[in-house]
C-alpha cells in the first residue's frame, strides 16, 4: 500500500515521533518538534553514524563547534556573497517560489520540458530565468498564472545579533552548515589529536537556512540537523578517496540503517552543475512518498575551503606531511548527511500498513532493531506478575531502551508495540520466569522463542539491539 505523506504526518504525531512546533500557539510555519520516539530514533541514527565512522575507525575524530561563528567565516566560505536561491513571486497570488525547483519539478513530470538557456540548476543566470519566464514556460503552482515578478537572488543565511556594547548590536549568522566549524579548526585538530593525513573529522549539529519553500514535513525546514564529515587527504589521492566514501556511505544507508536498497540511489551531478570549487559531487537520494529526494551530498571540495580561510584569516592552514616531508593544503572529501531527512527516510521505510477492515487494519513500524527507538517491550501476562516484570525491566533497561506495559490484553500490548516498532516483546509468565526463562516475540515474524534470562542481553545484542 503506497504511503501518503499526510498519513505519515498524522501517524508521527499520534504515536509521538514528530509534532507540529509550538502547536498550542497555532504553530510556527514549518517548525517541528521531535517527540519521545522521534528524538530517540534520531539519536539512534546519529549514534550509529558515530559508531560506524568514528568509533570503528582510527582515522576519524569528532568535533562540536559553535553554531554562531565569527561572521568572517561566512565571508570567506562564500556564503555571505553567494549562498542564495533564485526567488520569484507570482504577481497574481503573491506566493513566492524557487525558480530552479519549479523547473526541476516540471522536468520530473516531463523529461522533455524545455529548460532555461544556460541551465545550471540554482546557479542558472538570472537573465536566463527572466527571459524563460517572459516566454511563459512556468505556471504558478498555487494559482496557475504565468505572471511572474523579476527573479532575484535571495540569501539563505539566517542571522541574529550578539550584544557587544551597551548601545549596539553585532550581526552574527546561524550556521547554514556544520562543515565550516571543521575547516576553521583544522590546524587545532591536526595538532591536538596527532592525526596524520589522511584523516577525517565528523560533526553533528543544527544548521539553519531561510528556505524559500520549506516543505514535505521534516524534509526541507529552516532549522535542521546535519551529520557531516570532512575527510582530509593528500592532493592526488582525492579521486580514489571519493570512491571509497561513495561505497562506505551507501553501505551505511542500506547495511547499517537497513533502508531498502531499491529506495536508495546515487546521482552524479554533471560537470556543468558543480560549484566552481568542486571537482566531483553527487547526491544520495531516497524514494520518499513524494518522489526521490536528496538525503546526502558527497563532494570533492578540493582545497577550496582551507585555501579561502587561509587567505581571509591570515592563519597558515597548510599541513606538513611527516611521511614525505612535504607541505601542502589538503584536499577534502565531504560526505554530508541531513540527519532530519534520514530520520524521515527511516520513518517512511519502516511504515507498513497491513490492510484489513477499517477496525482491523494496523500499522507496523518495521525499524531495523539497531534503529528502533525502543528495543524491548516487557509485558507481565497479568498484573500480579508485575514484580517479576519490573525486575526484568531493571536488568534490561541498563542496556536497552525498554517499554513496560501492563494495560489491556497481551495481544493489544503486542499490537501497540508493533505500532511503534518495538522489535522484541517479552511476556512474563511465572511458569517459565521462575525457571529462569522468558518468551520473546519477534515483531516481524510473530514467532515466539523461549530464551534463558541470563542469556537475554547477549541474545538481544546478536539480533541487532
Ligand atoms: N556542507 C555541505 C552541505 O551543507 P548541502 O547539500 O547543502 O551540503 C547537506 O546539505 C545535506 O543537508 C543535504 O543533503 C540534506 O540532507 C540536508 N539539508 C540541506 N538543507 C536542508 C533543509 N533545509 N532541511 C533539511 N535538511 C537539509
Amino acid at each position: 500500500m503506497s504511503l501518503e505523506m499526510s498519513t505519515l504526518v498524522t501517524y508521527a504525531k499520534t504515536k509521538g515521533f514528530v509534532y507540529q512546533g509550538s502547536e498550542i500557539y497555532g504553530g510556527l510555519a514549518n517548525s517541528w518538534d521531535y517527540g519521545p520516539l522521534g528524538a530517540q530514533l534520531k539519536e539512534n541514527i546519529k549514534n550509529l553514524w558515530i559508531k560506524e565512522f568514528v568509533q570503528k575507525r582510527k582515522d576519524m575524530v569528532l568535533l562540536d563547534a559553535s553554531i554562531m561563528m565569527n561572521p568572517n567565516v561566512w565571508v570567506a566560505s562564500g556564503h555571505v556573497g553567494s549562498f542564495s536561491d533564485p526567488l520569484m513571486e507570482c504577481k497574481e497570488c503573491h506566493t513566492r517560489h524557487r525558480a530552479d525547483k519549479l523547473v526541476e519539478e516540471a522536468l520530473e513530470r516531463d523529461p522533455n520540458f524545455p529548460v532555461p538557456a544556460n541551465w545550471a540548476w540554482d546557479k542558472t543566470p538570472l537573465e536566463d530565468l527572466n527571459s524563460y519566464n517572459t516566454a511563459g514556460h512556468l505556471a504558478c503552482p498555487n494559482c496557475g498564472a504565468k505572471n511572474w515578478g523579476e527573479v532575484k537572488r535571495f540569501n539563505l543565511m539566517l542571522s541574529t545579533s550578539q550584544w557587544v556594547t551597551e548601545d549596539g548590536t553585532s550581526l552574527v549568522y546561524l550556521r547554514p552548515e556544520t562543515a565550516q566549524g571543521i575547516f576553521v579548526n583544522f590546524s587545532n585538530i591536526a595538532r591536538s589529536s596527532r592525526k596524520k593525513i589522511p584523516f577525517g573529522v565528523a560533526q553533528c549539529g543544527k544548521a539553519f537556512r531561510n528556505e524559500i519553500t520549506p516543505k514535505n514535513f521534516i524534509f526541507r525546514t529552516r532549522e535542521f540537523e546535519q551529520i557531516e564529515i570532512e575527510y582530509f587527504c593528500k592532493p592526488g589521492t582525492d579521486a580514489e578517496t571519493f570512491e571509497t566514501w561513495l561505497v562506505d556511505e551507501g553501505k551505511f544507508f542500506t547495511d547499517v540503517l537497513g533502508l531498502k536498497s531499491d529506495k536508495v540511489r546515487f546521482i552524479e551531478i554533471p560537470a556543468e552543475g558543480l560549484p566552481h570549487y568542486s571537482k566531483r559531487a553527487g547526491d544520495f537520494e531516497y524514494l520518499f512518498p513524494f518522489g526521490w529526494g536528496e538525503i546526502s551530498t558527497l563532494a570533492n571540495r578540493t582545497d577550496y575551503d582551507l585555501g579561502a580561510h587561509m587567505k581571509h584569516s591570515g592563519a597558515d592552514l597548510s599541513y606538513f606531511d611527516p611521511y614525505d616531508n612535504t607541505k601542502y593544503l589538503p584536499y577534502v572529501i565531504e560526505p554530508s548527511i541531513g540527519l532530519s531527512r534520514l530520520t524521515l527516510a527511516a520513518l517512511c521505510d519502516s511504515y507498513d500498513e497491513i490492510p484489513g477492515e477499517e477496525w482491523t487494519s494496523k500499522v507496523v513500524m518495521r525499524f531495523a532493531p539497531q534503529v528502533a527507538p525502543i528495543k524491548v517491550g516487557i509485558f507481565p501476562l497479568v498484573k500480579k506478575f508485575s514484580e517479576s516484570a519490573n525486575e526484568l525491566y531493571g536488568i534490561l533497561s541498563k542496556e536497552f531502551m525498554c517499554e513496560y506495559d501492563e494495560a489491556g490484553t497481551i495481544w493489544k500490548r503486542y499490537q501497540r508495540a508493533d505500532e511503534i516498532g518495538i522489535p522484541f516483546s517479552i511476556c512474563i509468565e511465572p511458569e517459565n520466569y521462575d525457571q529462569g526463562q522468558v518468551t520473546v516475540r519477534d515483531r516481524d515474524t510473530g514467532e515466539q522463542e523461549i530464551v534463558v534470562i541470563v542469556e537475554l542481553i547477549e541474545w538481544l545484542k546478536t539480533k541487532g539491539c
